[in-house]
């Protein structure tokens, strides 16, 4: 794992999307994993600019998105498919039918799940976009998730909830099930990076690092990832 600390979390979304142009620039049918909560933002207001500057296209690049909340449809503001639309789909030249996100349907959430998958196997992302969760989850692979898991159904920890009811009105309203990626998709990614800012993230972006790899930690898996990069800023890295 390679470590960048930088000041802030503007910097944090800065060095990460020169990672982001460079693959696009040297590849620009680029196969994207993509991310979604606060920590991307950033990183997508960078790359609409590069977009704007003629730096880059996204014409050609091919999106495949971590996860997708279940119960809420894909209007709802917080649904992760429209997350993308607001924060990069609709605002550069991404091609619709290269975007894919996990479909989540409730009348077919396993065969999605499948589907997802088998669209996954037939693919080699070329970089993917990581966030962490205070918990230490990625994509939504939870705490004691099987480190082997392919995308899968999964109830989301109380954690994580609580976490995220700050983009919805009460607890009530956060879903309790997500489709994710599992970490067996996450880690066949040829390059990785995983982005941390604030203080909440520090305990787990410490033992993400200098833990045990555990099913407890979901990101200590990213230790047995050969091409890793692991930008923080002075606060979640304030325990390294
Ligand atoms: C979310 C997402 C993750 C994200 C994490 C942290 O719920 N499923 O992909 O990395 O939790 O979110 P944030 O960046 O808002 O802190």
């Amino acid at each position: 794992m390679k470590i960048i600390k930088v000041k802030d979390y503007n910097e944090v979304s800065k060095k990460a999307s020169e990672f982001v142009i460079n693959q696009i620039m040297n590849k620009p049918n680029s196969i994207l994993g993509l991310a979604t909560g606060s920590t991307p933002i950033g990183l997508y207001n960078y790359l609409i600019k590069a977009y704007q500057d003629k730096t880059i296209s996204f014409n050609k690049v091919i999106t495949y998105n971590l996860d997708e909340y279940i119960g809420i449809d894909r209007n709802h503001p917080q649904c992760y498919y429209q997350y993308m639309q607001d924060h990069l789909f609709s605002k550069v030249d991404m091609k619709q039918e290269n975007i894919h996100i996990p479909n989540n349907d409730p009348n077919k959430l396993n065969e999605n799940a499948n589907i997802y998958n088998d669209a996954l196997k037939k693919v080699s992302i070329d970089l993917q976009i990581l966030g962490i969760g205070s918990n230490g989850h990625i994509g939504f692979n939870e705490p004691g998730t099987p480190l082997g898991n392919e995308t899968f159904i999964v109830e989301l920890d109380e954690q994580t909830r609580k976490d995220n009811m700050r983009f919805f009105s009460s607890l009530d309203e956060v879903p309790k099930h997500a489709i994710t990626m599992g970490i067996k998709n996450i880690m066949k990614s040829k390059f990785i990076i995983l982005m941390a800012s604030g203080k909440e993230k520090a305990e787990a972006i410490y033992k993400m690092i200098h833990g045990d790899v555990t099913e407890d930690l979901p990101a200590s898996v990213l230790q047995l990832h050969p091409n890793v990069v692991v930008i923080v800023d002075e606060l979640a890295g304030s325990k390294l």
